[in-house]
């Protein structure tokens, strides 16, 4: 099984922004930690991180073909990202949303998401534990007929 894991604008900044919302854990370390949970669930997991919606549009046509599912902290484009979005949507794949932040608790631009109605789900909140949350229920939504 393999799962696509992307994250967009500014992310590749954790640990320097704000520690106060978003942690003091690099993009690195997070994704490490997301490395020994998919050991154990015996999953590949596939990286990308952009500061470009194109780009992100460009992985996930790319890579659908060989993968199971999409786990996304959209950072900001989750808010505006139609192409995003419509990129989602024609991958057909199963999609975890995630955000290191509570969205929903901050400025009103971040309580929407034009991501979740096409995701199976979104964990918020939960600083770098939300990333490792959305891969174990994303597999286990993947796993569900098992
Ligand atoms: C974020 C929340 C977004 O509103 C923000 O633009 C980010 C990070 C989060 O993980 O909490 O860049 O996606």
């Amino acid at each position: 099984m393999k799962i696509l894991v992307i994250n967009g604008p500014n992310l590749n900044n954790l640990g320097s922004r704000d520690t106060s919302l978003y942690g003091k854990k690099t993009l690195i370390q997070i994704n490490d930690d997301l490395l020994n949970l998919s050991e154990k669930m015996n999953v590949d997991l596939s990286f990308f991180q952009s500061n470009h919606e194109g780009d992100l549009i460009d992985f996930i046509q790319q890579n659908t073909p060989l993968a199971n599912g999409i786990l996304i902290n959209a950072g900001a484009i989750t808010h505006y990202g139609l192409s995003l979005k419509d990129a989602i949507i024609d991958s057909k794949l199963p999609v975890v949303e995630t955000h290191l932040s509570n969205i929903h608790s901050r400025e009103d631009y971040r309580r929407v998401s034009v991501l979740e109605s096409v995701s199976v789900g979104q964990v918020a909140g939960f600083g770098w534990k939300s990333y490792v949350y959305a891969l174990y229920l994303l597999v286990d939504y993947l796993n569900r007929d098992n």
